[in-house]
């Protein structure tokens, strides 16, 4: 069935930036499809939408589960025929946030933020991307981070110089490579694929220490997938400007 509003997908929306970014792309009058693994937490927070006069969906989702994406391939095949927004927002950071020392990171530490960070996006895309070329015009958004650059960890004039952590870090880096070369294969397409720096955001990921608001750091996402047809596809995005990869 055909939907009138523009369908956005995010993942790990049930709270920090996916929610937000809900919100946002809510408030601008688009359906939004509130992925979550956890049904209390999702439909709580697309029951909270709701209340804000969006149309919100809750779906339930856990990126590493290759079941949830077929299932949620089909609910958007049944109820929107399409999808026009992806964002790939769920993200874990296991490494914690001092200074690391990538010799010492285990090789569960990896596997497991690889298995959220690198393999769930890819293959969540790959599902649903005879769905997005249904779309006019479909955004890919995959939420990166600062920390997957290299020319900015290899600077030491570099903001992030003395923040490495192996595991979270070469899984945005993956990402970034992804976007870059999903864009490739869709360049003579209209969809449109980049990654998202938010900011260092106060969010249970980022914690009080950071210095960007929430509403501040869902922009970054917002905008890229709310971009036009004269907008950028394959790059590094924060605030509108890019960032080095
Ligand atoms: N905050 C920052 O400063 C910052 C900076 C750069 C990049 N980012 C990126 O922005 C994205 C959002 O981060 P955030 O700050 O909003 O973090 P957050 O508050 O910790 O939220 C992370 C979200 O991802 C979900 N999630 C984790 N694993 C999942 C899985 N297997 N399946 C489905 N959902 C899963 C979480 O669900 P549960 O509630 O069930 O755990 C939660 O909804 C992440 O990709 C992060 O790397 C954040």
């Amino acid at each position: 069935m055909a939907n009138e509003k523009k369908v956005a997908l995010i993942t790990g929306a049930n709270k920090g930036l996916g929610l937000e970014m809900a919100r946002q792309l809510g408030q601008a009058g688009l359906t939004v499809v509130v992925g979550a693994r956890d049904p209390q937490k999702g439909e709580a927070a697309a029951e909270a939408l709701r209340k804000q006069g969006i149309d919100a969906r809750f779906l339930k989702l856990d990126v590493t589960n290759r079941h949830d994406h077929a299932a949620a391939a089909r609910f958007v095949e049944q109820n929107f025929g399409r999808l026009d927004i992806l964002i790939n927002n769920a993200g874990i950071a296991l490494d914690g946030f001092n200074s690391g020392a990538p010799s010492t990171t285990t090789d569960e530490v990896i596997q497991q933020t690889f298995d959220t960070n690198f393999f769930a996006p890819v293959a969540l895309t790959r599902t649903l991307l005879p769905l997005l070329k249904k779309s006019e015009a479909a955004r890919i958004v995959n939420m990166s981070s600062i920390l997957g650059s290299l020319t900015l960890h290899s600077d030491p004039s570099s903001p992030i110089y003395d923040f490495k952590h192996l595991s979270y870090d070469t899984s945005k880096a993956a990402l970034n490579l992804f976007t870059i070369q999903l864009a490739y294969e869709l360049k003579d397409t209209k969809i449109k694929v980049n990654s998202a720096h938010p900011g260092w955001v106060k969010t249970d990921m980022g914690t009080n220490a950071a210095p960007m608001e929430i509403p501040e750091g869902g922009k970054t996402g917002v905008f890229l997938a709310l971009l036009g047809e004269d907008g950028p596809t394959g790059g590094f995005f924060h605030l509108g400007k890019r960032v080095p990869w």
